[in-house]
């Protein structure tokens, strides 16, 4: 009797647990995946696909993983910063080669950018159980779990009329004016937008300027760098609100501008007023992620560096952006040239844009044309294999509102 109540207590504890919904986008492939039909398209995840729709490992990463199979020679652990090494050869790509020594920036490698988004909140929620964080909507579904379930209290603000086509630069601006200081902005960095609509340098310089007048914070979202405009370009807006802002997040990614998705690699940086803020800050940011993974990978880090450390392996690196980027300007390029309503995509930058299609219309494009999309309309441009541009344009013309 008594063990009775024991095992029935035992089962008490799981059986608590709340049904979780599937993740729509992890949803989305596995219905693709299982989906028959040969001339299906997949532009739901946000993975690059050459001509072919492969998604192939860069060279420059291929040598470097080669050269570590024979160099590495040990697997000891490396302690909560991951790589220091690696972040440093990031830190000047983020924010350029002056801020090198700039010891009011500090970084620590993570899981990818969404483990950078995480480790930025909980630091967020530590310092401050009552911060808020304004968010331009649409966002990407995945910021609320990251950053709402650390603790952070989420303020939406309008930053995109799907119907327009249009950023609602003024609405954004409005609602950032309410924000009090110590109250911080996430921002999409270079193509990161899940509308594919990005800020022109002018607003990026607006946005900066009330930073600086109102003591906002900064979280900027950093993750397809060199995938728009080449490396430098792309990184622009970010670094004019990191230099306006006393203190300032950006969470980086190596995944996509490095093809090593899977990899898990990327890293925090978080800007103090002065070097003792940012030490400060470092402690927490070491003290914090041993409570979540404790150590973050490191193959991908190691490849990455050793791209970065070699003149060669760098330049060619950058040729692969390059190449990469060509292939997402031509797509754009053929969609806008299809029909008016597509225009807008040939002047947007990066893998993504957002089509305004009624969630009726998403289903019935997978239904009667094989087409993944997201729900919101969102799709990924290079998930189009070159002789599925048009078939695509065609399909989705079908259900489009007039301009
Ligand atoms: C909102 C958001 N930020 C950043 C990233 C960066 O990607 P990763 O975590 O794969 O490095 C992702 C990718 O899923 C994302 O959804």
């Amino acid at each position: 009797m008594e063990q009775d109540v024991l095992v029935a207590e035992r089962r008490m504890l799981l059986d608590r647990l709340e049904e979780q919904p599937a993740d729509a986008l992890l949803a989305l492939i596995a219905l693709c995946d299982a989906d028959p039909r040969p001339e299906k398209i997949d532009v739901g995840v946000g993975v690059y696909r050459d001509a072919a729709g492969n998604t192939p490992i860069l060279r420059c990463i291929k040598a470097a993983e080669h050269i570590l199979l024979q160099s590495q020679k040990t697997k000891a652990y490396l302690g909560s910063q991951g790589d220091a090494h690696f972040v440093e050869l990031i830190k000047p790509i983020v924010f350029g080669d002056a801020t090198a020594a700039d010891d009011r920036i500090v970084g620590v490698q993570t899981p990818g950018g969404c483990g950078a988004l995480r480790l930025g909140a909980e630091l967020i929620a530590a310092a401050d159980p009552d911060a808020r964080i304004f968010v331009g909507q649409p966002t990407w579904p995945n910021h609320q779990p990251l950053i709402g379930r650390a603790g952070v209290n989420m303020v939406d603000h309008p930053y995109y009329d799907r119907d327009s086509r249009e950023i609602r630069f003024d609405a954004m601006m409005e609602a950032l004016r309410g924000a009090r200081a110590g109250d911080l902005v996430l921002l999409h960095g270079s193509c990161h937008n899940p509308t594919g609509a990005d800020l022109d340098l002018d607003q990026w310089r607006a946005i900066a300027d009330l930073v600086s007048e109102r003591g906002l914070i900064p979280f900027v979202d950093l993750a397809y760098q060199g995938l728009g405009n080449g490396l430098e370009a792309d990184a622009a807006g970010t670094r004019l609100v990191v230099e306006a802002a006393e203190q300032a997040l950006v969470a980086q990614s190596c995944d996509k501008n490095f093809g090593i998705y899977r990899e898990r690699t990327g890293s925090l940086f978080v800007k103090g007023q002065n070097a003792r803020i940012a030490a400060l800050a470092f402690g927490n940011l070491l003290s914090l992620a041993r409570t979540m993974w404790s150590m973050p990978p490191d193959h991908g880090a190691a490849a990455v560096r050793i791209v970065l450390s070699d003149p060669e392996l760098r330049a060619d690196w950058r040729v692969e952006l390059d190449e990469m980027c060509r292939r997402i300007r031509t797509i754009r390029a053929r969609l806008a040239a299809f029909d008016p309503r597509l225009e807008y995509i040939g002047r947007q930058n990066g893998m993504f844009s957002m089509l305004p299609l009624s969630p009726d219309a998403v289903l019935a494009l997978r239904k009667s044309h094989g087409i993944y999309m997201a729900g919101s309309g969102r799709f990924n441009v290079v998930g189009l294999s070159d002789d599925g541009v048009e078939r695509f344009a065609a399909a989705v013309t079908e259900h489009l509102p007039d301009v």
